[in-house]
């Protein structure tokens, strides 16, 4: 199986989203069946490691973020199942590289899998305080679980 998590600029949620899922599967002694990678619907921030801020406090629930900032290209259709998008601009912007019915049915939004949280989005904490960064934190912990949960019962 193989996942990939989508934001804007692939720095603070969707760098946290892969973290967390990497941990919750390393936990429950399933990382050898996934392959899980992040992408930013930007290329502002490519070439960069995620956000100090986002690493700091993942680092304080014993995540560590190691990922590099990539673009969302074409290909990453074919090359993963699951397509993980953070907000409602980004569901755009990569529907928008979409080729065909089988692409689009592959895009989720975490928001499908957070249902103890009323937003509809996982909120960017990039111009934000340190609050922010922990309900990411929040939320992509109750996320990932409900998606592993999903994929494991596929
Ligand atoms: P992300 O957050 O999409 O969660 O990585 C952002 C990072 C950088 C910017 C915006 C959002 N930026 O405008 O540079």
């Amino acid at each position: 199986m193989k996942v990939l998590f989508v934001c804007l600029g692939n720095i603070c949620r969707s760098p946290a989203a892969e973290g967390v899922f990497l941990h919750q599967l390393e936990q429950a002694g399933l990382s050898k069946k996934y392959t899980v990678d992040s992408a930013g619907t930007s290329a502002h921030h490519a070439g960069e490691w995620a956000d100090q801020r986002m690493r700091s406090h993942a680092e304080a629930r014993g995540i560590e973020l190691k990922s590099i900032s990539r673009q969302f290209i074409e290909s990453d259709f074919d090359n993963f199942d699951l397509i993980v998008v953070m907000d409602d601009q980004n569901y755009k912007n990569c529907a928008s590289l979409a080729h065909n019915d089988e692409h689009l049915s592959k895009l989720v939004r975490m928001t499908d899998f957070t249902p103890s949280f009323s937003e509809k989005e996982v909120p960017d904490p990039y111009y934000g305080g340190a609050a922010g960064f922990d309900h990411v934190l929040d939320m992509v912990e109750e996320g990932c679980a409900n998606l592993i949960k999903k994929c494991e019962q596929a």
